[in-house]
């Protein structure tokens, strides 16, 4: 016999919406994995290579990696660079710039890819900063405390 919403009991009913709603929390999740599952910032060594200033057009930022860990190369200026952690401060995905901005592509959030700061929530806080420097055109990661 198939099945219609008049030949289903009202326990059935109620299982069938609860596996939806399950299924629904599953895919959630799943769209919130495709970032780092840490939310702390890398750490690199001083003087580390993070990007060529020449690469980054001056008012945007570029994507990097740094030991592995996605980050933002911005130049603000056009002989100064700022590296932010790409890791999104909401639930982890990584950020992706365009032009001055970057954005989140797992619920929205939106950063300036100049300063780090949050310019569209849910994101809490602003992305994490990792302290860099321009040295004969290239940018590198200065001393940490
Ligand atoms: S992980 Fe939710 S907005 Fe970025």
């Amino acid at each position: 016999m198939p099945v219609s919403p008049d030949n289903v009991s009202a326990p059935a009913r109620r299982s069938v919406l609860a596996a939806g709603i399950a299924g629904a929390g599953a895919l959630t999740l799943a769209a919130c994995g495709g970032g780092s599952s840490s939310l702390t910032p890398p750490k690199p060594k001083a003087g580390q290579h993070v990007a060529t200033l020449d690469d980054i057009p001056v008012g945007q930022a570029i994507s990097a990696q740094l030991d592995g860990d996605p980050v933002l190369v911005a130049r603000p200026t056009k002989s100064t660079a700022a590296c932010f952690s790409a890791i999104c401060t909401h639930q982890g995905c990584t950020v992706r710039p365009q032009g001055a901005k970057a954005f989140c592509p797992c619920h929205g959030s939106v950063f300036d890819a100049l300063t780090g700061k949050v310019l569209q929530t849910p994101a809490p806080s602003p992305l994490h900063a990792i302290p860099v420097e321009v040295k004969n055109g290239e940018v590198v990661a200065t001393p940490t405390g």
